[in-house]
């Protein structure tokens, strides 16, 4: 039987590092859960984060799956390890992959971060930053107002530019040559990032870096999947369907099947 990779986010974010997984391992089985109801996660505290991710592995364990992707930078921060001390396969989070490709990247030593509220208080990126490279200079920025945004297919409009362009906007004034999206919804908003932090700005998403991670450890693990197995993807989510499904034919350039969830997320207190 051929194993998934399971991918887990707080909505509609994880997507993007699922399309890298596509791209780079087409013949992996990818089950893919969005946890739409809940989002953002951004704003919860830490132990409430921990507590969601543990229910979403505990619903994906069924699927059997070789490998449990975090997709999200508000869980890898909260909930990474704690995963990792609970299940038998890989875990693999987004952070310390972001952290590397930046790092690689950035030639003035000045590195941005912009994220969740609880990614950047977590101040898991400054710390996975300054182990591969003591001396750099990190300035980080939380903007809270990005992922409801994306969670409602919004990419593109003068109401998105002018939210980015007030949350960041400032940061032009840094050295920075290099900004890691520190949230995994952020490379929904590439464009008009760029717009606003100008050509000399590096933006950088970890799903690329995730997605090579990925593949080193199966590759280690002879778990790679073979040649003959038709690529089967499924998706679930607890919110709204209906439009997960409609963002993620955008983002994928697909069409996909949306499984029905069978566990119900507990309601939200
Ligand atoms: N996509 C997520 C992240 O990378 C979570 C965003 C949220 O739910 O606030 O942090």
């Amino acid at each position: 039987m051929l194993q998934p990779i399971a991918i887990l986010d707080s909505g509609v974010g994880g997507l993007t590092v699922a399309k890298e997984v596509m791209r780079q391992l087409p013949r992996e089985k990818i089950i893919y859960y969005g946890d739409t109801a809940r989002t953002p996660y951004g704003p919860r505290s830490s132990e409430e984060v921990v507590r969601f991710t543990r229910e979403i592995v505990d619903y994906l364990i069924q699927f059997r799956p070789k490998m449990i992707v975090i997709a999200c930078n508000t869980a890898t921060a909260a909930a990474l390890e704690d995963i990792r001390s609970r299940v038998q396969v890989p875990v693999v989070g987004v952070i310390n992959p972001g952290a590397r490709a930046a790092i690689r990247r950035t030639e003035t030593g000045c590195v941005g971060v912009i994220g969740t509220e609880g990614t950047i208080k977590s101040g898991a990126y400054e710390q996975a930053l300054r182990l591969l490279t003591p001396d750099v200079r990190v300035i980080s920025e939380a903007c809270p107002e990005f992922v409801p945004l994306v969670e409602k297919g919004n990419f593109r409009s003068a109401k998105t530019f002018e939210t980015v362009r007030k949350s960041i906007g400032h940061l032009r004034q840094y050295p920075m040559d290099t900004l890691i999206l520190g949230c995994t919804h952020y490379p929904f908003l590439m464009e008009t990032i760029s717009e606003v932090m100008g050509q000399g700005v590096n933006l950088i998403s970890s799903a690329d870096e995730t997605a090579c991670e990925i593949r080193t450890i199966l590759q280690d693990g002879k778990q790679l999947a073979g040649a003959g197995y038709e690529p089967v993807h499924q998706f679930f989510c607890s919110g709204d369907s209906l439009m997960f499904k409609s963002i993620a034919e955008r983002w994928l350039g697909k069409q996909i099947g949306l499984s029905p969830v069978v566990w119900q997320v507990p309601a939200i207190v």
